[in-house]
């Protein structure tokens, strides 16, 4: 069989005494739209509260970075609405795409340059746990990356931190990153956000196991299975799981595996972060806090963040404080 190195990393999770799959693998075209349908959800404050606070503050934020004629680049763009509802506020010269989901990247970009046709589009399709590559006639200079949605909580911290370092390694002092934050907050509040009764939350934790059957060609049945969603106050985390509803066993080419009832294949950490915290791991990656803002609840936060050799006088929009 021809080597795979996705079909490879799968299997080395289900392998694992600990079975994990990576959250990646959530996102092909039908997972992508259960996402969408997730941030729908009543229980699912992210990213309503995100785009309210977008909403609310596009000037400040404009005013922060001065985006006029910059690189706007966009790292799991998803339907690119984010980004779009940026666009009048920011007005940026390029637009670059960047996600996993290939497929729904293309169609979300073509419905996107028919209403900004003066934006320069580019998609990429691109792993964002692996380093970064964007075409080289994409320019260095006043690059303003964007993270939204707290998608850096599927890291740990580590991970997230090196993630960090990578990025600003592609920032000159004109660049900065926009990033968005899920704080802590109650253990309630949070669960319901990962464990909604309509069970949108389950479709799109299961399936995963579809996208092994494809990818792997495992022979998982979905309904042996069941979602399981709970924060971890020691780690600040969700943790997602699918757990096994009786003892089973699962077959691929070349291997199988059993699993007792009631045990699990972890499939996401998304990490809950205080600002302070957040800000200390922007520092031990070369990144210091510009401007921060948050919701009446301090549930979410978008962060402005730049290089720490940043004097401010290379943005367009710095005061002309005297010193
Ligand atoms: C896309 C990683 C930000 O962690 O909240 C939503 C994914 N998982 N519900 C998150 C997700 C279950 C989401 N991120």
């Amino acid at each position: 069989m021809p080597s795979d190195p996705e079909r490879d990393a799968l299997l080395a999770g289900l392998r694992a005494p600990r079975a994990w799959i990576a959250p990646k693998f959530f996102y092909d075209s039908l997972g992508s739209t259960l996402f969408d349908a997730i941030t729908e959800l009543d229980e699912y404050y992210p990213t309503r509260t995100e785009r309210a606070i977008l909403r609310a503050r596009e000037r400040e934020i404009a005013a922060a970075f001065g985006c006029e004629g910059c690189t706007l680049i966009d790292l799991g763009a998803g339907n690119g609405e984010k980004a779009a509802g940026l666009f009048g506020a920011l007005r940026p010269r390029q637009y670059v795409a960047v996600d996993i989901s290939v497929d729904y990247l293309r169609q979300s970009l073509e419905a996107l340059q028919r209403r900004f046709p003066n934006v320069v589009m580019t998609g990429v399709g691109a792993d964002l746990t692996r380093p970064l590559e964007l075409p080289a006639r994409i320019a260095r200079e006043r690059r303003l990356y964007f993270y939204p949605g707290s998608s850096i909580g599927n890291f740990t911290p580590d991970e997230a931190q090196r993630f960090l370092t990578g990025l600003r390694a592609q920032l000159d002092d004109t660049g900065a990153l926009l990033i968005g934050i899920d704080l802590v907050k109650d253990a309630a509040t949070l669960q319901a956000a990962y464990d909604d009764p309509l069970g949108v939350t389950a479709a799109f934790n299961l399936n995963v196991l579809r996208r092994a059957n494809r990818i792997a060609g495992t022979d998982f049945v979905l309904a042996d299975w069941r979602h399981v969603a709970f924060f971890d106050a020691t780690h600040s985390r969700i943790e997602m799981h699918l757990e096994a509803r009786r003892a089973l066993r699962v077959s691929w080419p070349g291997g199988e595996r059993r699993f007792a009832a009631g045990e699990r294949i972890h499939t996401e950490n998304s990490y809950k972060y205080r600002l302070d915290e957040f800000a200390a791991l922007l520092g031990r990656a070369g990144l210091g806090l510009q401007a921060s803002w948050t919701d009446e609840r301090d549930w979410f936060a978008v962060l402005m963040a730049r290089p720490a050799t940043w004097n401010g006088a290379s943005s367009a929009a710095a005061p002309d404080d005297a010193d």
